[in-house]
Formats: C-alpha cells, sequence, structure tokens
C-alpha cells in the first residue's frame, strides 16, 4: 500500500466475525461507525467564527474549555469509536511523575512514572515538568491508568517502552515516544504484588498483548526497533486516533497471525492520525 507523506487520513476498521466471540465488547460494530460519523457531523457543525472548535470531535470535547488542566479527568469522556469506553485513570487520584531518572524495573522509586504504572489504584499521571525518560526495562503498565503528558513535553525514548498486557483501561495521552529498544531478559514488576521474568522484547512503541479498552491519542512515535503501535493476542476495544507517526518500517499491526482466530474478533478506530515522512510499510496490517 503506497501512502504519500503528509498525508492525513480517517480509516475506520472493522475486523468482524460470523461467530459471537466473548472477547468482543461490541455486538454490533456499524452502530459504533455511525456514533463516529454523527460526533464529527456534530463538531463540524459547530464550526464558526466565535467557535474554538476545530471540527475534530476529540480535540474540541476538552480543548475549549480554558481551565481543562483543572478538569484533566474530562479527556476520558472525549474518545470515539470502539475504544471510547477507555476510562483509563478516572475518578482516580492524580499522581505527578517528578523523577525522570532511577528508573527501577523491580524496585520503582515513588516520584517515578514506573511508580505510578504499576499501582492497582486507577491514577492519572501527569508531569511536573518536561522531561526524556529512558526506561530500563519495557514498562508494564497496569489497568486504570491514564498517561498525560499535556501542559509538559514528555519523552519516553531511548530505551524499552510502553508495554499494555492483559490489562484494561488505559489511556495514553500527548507522549513523544521514540527509538524504542529492546528489553528483556530480565525481572521486570507489573503489580506492587507481582514481578517476573521478561524475555527479550520487540521493541515496539506500544505493545498491546490481550489488552482492552484501550486509547492512544496525541502521541508522537517514530522510529522504534518494531512497531510503533502493535495490537495482538485477543486486543480489542481500541481507539488510535490524533497520533503523528514518522519514520519508521513496521508501523501498525493490528493481529500478528491469521491463524490466531480470537483475533477475527479485533474492533478497533483508527482515526484522525497522520501518517508522516520516512514511514515504510503496516499502515496499518
Ligand atoms: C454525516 O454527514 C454526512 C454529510 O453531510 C452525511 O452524509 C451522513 O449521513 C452524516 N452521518 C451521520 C451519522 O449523521
Amino acid at each position: 500500500m503506497a501512502i504519500p507523506s503528509l498525508l492525513s487520513l480517517i480509516f475506520f476498521f472493522l475486523f468482524l466475525t460470523s461467530t459471537l466471540i466473548s472477547s468482543s465488547p461490541v455486538e454490533d460494530p456499524e452502530l459504533v461507525v455511525q456514533e463516529v460519523h454523527r460526533s464529527i457531523n456534530e463538531s463540524r457543525r459547530n464550526l464558526g467564527y466565535l467557535s474554538c472548535g476545530t471540527g475534530n470531535p476529540i480535540d474540541d470535547c476538552w480543548r475549549c474549555d480554558p481551565n481543562w488542566a483543572s478538569n484533566r479527568q474530562r479527556l476520558a469522556d472525549c474518545a470515539i469509536g470502539f475504544g471510547k469506553n477507555a476510562i483509563g485513570g478516572r475518578n482516580g487520584k492524580i499522581y505527578v511523575v517528578t523523577d525522570s531518572g532511577n528508573d527501577d524495573p523491580v524496585t520503582p522509586k515513588p516520584g517515578t512514572l514506573r511508580y505510578g504504572v504499576i499501582q492497582s489504584e486507577p491514577l492519572w499521571i501527569i508531569f511536573a515538568r518536561d522531561m526524556v525518560i529512558q526506561l530500563k526495562e519495557e514498562l508494564i503498565m497496569n489497568s486504570f491508568k491514564t498517561i498525560d503528558g499535556r501542559g509538559a513535553s514528555v519523552h519516553i525514548a531511548g530505551g524499552p517502552c510502553i508495554t499494555i498486557q492483559y490489562v484494561s483501561n488505559i489511556i495514553i495521552h500527548g507522549i513523544n515516544i521514540h527509538d524504542c529498544k529492546q528489553g528483556g531478559n530480565a525481572m521486570v514488576r507489573d503489580s506492587p504484588g507481582h514481578y517476573g521474568w521478561r524475555t527479550i522484547s520487540d521493541g515496539d512503541g506500544v505493545s498491546i498483548f490481550g489488552g482492552s479498552h484501550i486509547w492512544v491519542d496525541h502521541c508522537s512515535l517514530s522510529n522504534c526497533v518494531d512497531g510503533l503501535i502493535d495490537a495482538i493476542m485477543g486486543s480489542t476495544a481500541i481507539t488510535i486516533s490524533n497520533n503523528y507517526m514518522t519514520h519508521h518500517d513496521k508501523v501498525m499491526l493490528l493481529g500478528h497471525s491469521d491463524s490466531y482466530t480470537k483475533d477475527t474478533g479485533m474492533q478497533v478506530t483508527i482515526a484522525f492520525n497522520h501518517f508522516g515522512e520516512g514511514l515504510v510499510q503496516r499502515m496499518p496490517r
């Protein structure tokens, strides 16, 4: 598939199955698609001379609020498509990342991003200042977390990046994810009560493995070892929106194998992304 650079595309992908698979949260995907179109139409109707609207229903949902920074959790109500019900850390406490270094994969230190993402309770994670976070191992997230980079320039770069494995309700917004490397052959904590041995990872920007209710919005992603965003092994109920992707070979993989039948029920919405320069293939595959 040849994709010209600097082309904004809206794709609505439906992966349907003739049999009802329990991992599919939506039985009538056409209704979800109609709802997406309706919200886009609605946003466009509100474009006006004195309106702050852009016609992008996700952005218009929160950016028109001048006090968005004190109403951060409202973002959780702004998704469209199959990942719409991802609540992330909504109704949880705000957790502020103050420490960009000191990554300890087994005993994370309070104040680091890793300490926030492994917790059991819902958390809305924000950043005290601009920072570059170079992780030593994959960042293995626990359920009900939002990583909200608004208001700061946050890079997760130069080491292993984000892994969303067998968890649900994750929102990742406004993070620069790039130059992701493989991690592994190491112990990594995934919750306050558990850590385990990780084999060598793919080196994805965001790896979704058996994850559901996931929303990745307004991230920039580039130059990783494997995929920028890969969703495999029964992952579903995902929205990938407003991301800016550049300089990368295998951009996006949705399901790794035709013979893995659980993925025939995968439901993903891909909308308002910018497939930019220097991309090679899988946009998506
Ligand atoms: C959205 O607007 C287009 C163009 O006006 C129209 O064809 C379509 O039916 C509308 N869709 C919905 C779901 O409102």
